[in-house]
């Protein structure tokens, strides 16, 4: 698979299952967070499917499209391995649901974040919250959910917190 293959792919995916999670969340409390601001893509699309939803973004850096910028109580700058293990304060309740959009592609580099962003995750997520993520992330307390149909060679996957 060419490149720009693989980043129609990942487009695809991304928006099917954040559509997916944001029609499950509805009885579940607490923000969403959005772990890696990027160009803003999925930010924005986030809050165009959940409004009324708080939602907290981390980024090391803003460098997103002005449009899609979230307001400076709502934009965590920093190293996401400090931020998100201090963000409580800020963020409040645990996350109904955390999309990490984080990878790189670079499986050595992924799995070294995975480590560390698990037990960080783990503690940010509510009980019955989601978590929709690009690194595999080992989680005991999880549950790993189908993916939705059509998109099971994805790089993605969706897991709920028990
Ligand atoms: C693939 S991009 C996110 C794309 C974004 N979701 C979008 O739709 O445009 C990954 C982002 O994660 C950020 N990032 C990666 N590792 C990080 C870390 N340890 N702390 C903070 N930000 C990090 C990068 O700066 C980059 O902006």
């Amino acid at each position: 698979m060419s490149r720009l293959d693989a980043f129609i792919a990942r487009l695809h995916a991304q928006k099917a299952l954040l559509e997916y999670v944001a029609a499950r969340i509805a009885d579940v409390p607490g923000p969403v967070l959005e772990l890696g601001l990027g160009n803003g893509r999925t930010f924005d699309h986030l809050r165009e499917i959940l409004p009324g939803r708080e939602i907290f973004v981390f980024d090391r850096a803003v460098s997103a499209h002005p449009a899609s910028i979230p307001d400076g109580e709502h934009m965590i700058v920093g190293d996401i391995r400090e931020t998100l293990a201090y963000c409580a304060p800020r963020v409040g309740s645990p996350a109904a649901f955390i999309h990490c959009d984080l990878g790189t592609g670079d499986p050595t580099s992924d799995l070294a974040r995975s480590d560390w962003l698990a037990p960080l995750i783990h503690a940010r997520t509510a009980s019955g919250g989601y978590v929709a993520t690009g690194v595999k992330l080992d989680m005991p307390d999880f549950e790993t959910l189908p993916m939705p149909p059509g998109l099971e060679a994805s790089r993605y996957s969706i897991l709920r917190k028990r």
